[in-house]
């Protein structure tokens, strides 16, 4: 076999063969097919798709390229959440601890944050002392007695995914939904976990930007999910303006721990009670999502769900003080306020724009190598659809820098005043 003529034929838009597929990523793993080859092939995938049954077989073999979970010993049926990525996208914090309250285990194998959107173990780790990184055998045993755990990929998860990631990063060749949705799935597939709700964004931040394209990812991801037996749907939900209204890693943990106490923005809490009553339904703990919904609601009032993550970041090593005590985790040395320029009604907030002005303060990763800044971050005081005077602040900006010229010019370019706002809604549509 030829990697030459396996690129001739998807570049005049014929079926690749399972064993030709099997060659590719056998040929990315060992080095044999170099990268300018890798990357040509990738590039015709960009432009001429690929069939279901090439998506299903390219997503095995990326999976089979690496190690994978054996989560059998674990009583009930396992559910994971995924996220196609966004910006104050916290979700899996208080998503996880109130759908392990409800009995359910959740074994939630997370990543890291690159460029605008922010990564869940990047995160947890502005927790004093938590690790994310444990043991495949620690992770079985905690999920198994506290039901819930969030770590780092264990072992080598899909090496032939890493090495055609970082190609496509380079390449343009990102936003191709056979490349993600086969990306994706080979992870979660490897993870080993029995049922998944998967969160796809769309708009502004997101990969996908307009809703058809999220759709088309979305049935992507659950064909890929359910031709392996996953139980598994996707909620199509906003991601326009940055989720709630904190960014940055301890501005996030505080408005999970939030949500946990009953006390946080709505729109979180709107997206973690849809996204947790599917993950209760797949996880047979209610026959509806209706009667999972009062379950999780239930879950908060009475504290458990809090406890739950009280319980995990205690097992992975983390100061529970956290709970009570926000001021433990790194602080920002200035807070600096952003006055809106003009009276009106906040009509946009890229979302995109604002995880970059958080990244550029320190609190993500240009490069994979970045060290991060936990401390720092944005705090939105207006969302789309509020009212606002000229002088009053949109948002506070924490700092370890004084100057913060640069980013106040970013996020003036990226919020806009206008007479009237069209309010975008949470969940578009679920895909199942
Ligand atoms: N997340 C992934 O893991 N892979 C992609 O291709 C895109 C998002």
């Amino acid at each position: 076999m030829r990697m030459v003529d396996i690129i001739d034929k998807k570049r005049h838009c014929q079926e690749l063969t399972p064993e030709e597929l099997q060659f590719f990523v056998d040929g990315v793993c060992n080095g044999t097919i170099p990268d300018y080859q890798t990357s040509a092939l990738l590039m015709a995938i960009y432009f001429q798709d690929m069939t279901d049954q090439e998506r299903a077989d390219l997503t095995m073999k990326m999976m089979q390229s690496g190690d994978h979970l054996d989560l059998s010993s674990i009583d009930g049926i396992k559910v994971d959440k995924h996220s196609t990525g966004g910006v104050g996208d916290k979700i899996s914090l208080p998503l996880a601890a109130v759908v392990a309250a409800t009995g359910i285990p959740v074994p939630m194998i997370s990543g890291r944050g690159l460029g605008h959107t922010g990564g869940t173990l990047d995160k947890l780790e502005a927790i004093p002392g938590y690790q994310v990184e444990l043991s495949e055998q620690d992770f079985i045993q905690q999920v198994a007695q506290e039901k819930l755990a969030i770590i780092g990929a264990t072992g080598d998860i899909a090496p032939a995914d890493k090495k055609i990631y970082a190609l496509r990063d380079v390449t343009d060749t990102v936003d191709s939904i056979p490349l993600i949705a086969s990306s994706i799935m080979s992870k979660k597939i490897a993870a080993g976990t029995d049922a998944l709700v998967i969160d796809v964004k769309t708009g502004a931040g997101a990969f996908m930007k307009t809703l058809d394209e999220s759709v088309a990812l979305a049935k992507a991801l659950v064909a890929i999910g359910k031709g392996v037996g996953l139980k598994c749907l996707a909620v199509i939900s906003d991601m326009n303006q940055p989720l709630g209204y904190k960014i940055g890693n301890s501005l996030e943990i505080e408005e999970s721990i939030d949500v946990l106490k009953g006390k946080g923005p709505a729109d979180v809490t709107e997206l973690m009670l849809t996204l947790g009553s599917y993950m209760v339904v797949l996880g047979e703990k209610a026959p509806n999502e209706k009667v999972a919904r009062q379950l999780l609601e239930e879950a908060i009032s009475s504290g458990k769900a809090l406890d739950r993550f009280k319980a995990m970041i205690k097992a992975q090593g983390g100061d529970v003080r956290v709970i009570d005590d926000y001021t433990i985790m790194p602080q920002a040395q200035y807070q600096i306020e952003l006055p809106a320029q003009q009276n009106g009604v906040v009509a946009q907030i890229k979302a995109d724009e604002i995880g970059v002005a958080s990244m550029l303060l320190g609190g993500g990763r240009q490069k994979a190598e970045d060290q991060l800044d936990y401390s720092v971050g944005i705090e939105l005081h207006k969302k789309v659809g509020d009212a606002v005077q000229t002088g009053e602040s949109l948002l506070t900006i924490y700092s370890n820098r004084k100057d913060v010229s640069d980013i106040k010019e970013l996020l003036y370019q990226n919020i806009t005043i206008a007479e009237q706002a069209a309010k975008k809604p949470m969940i578009y549509q679920i895909v199942d």
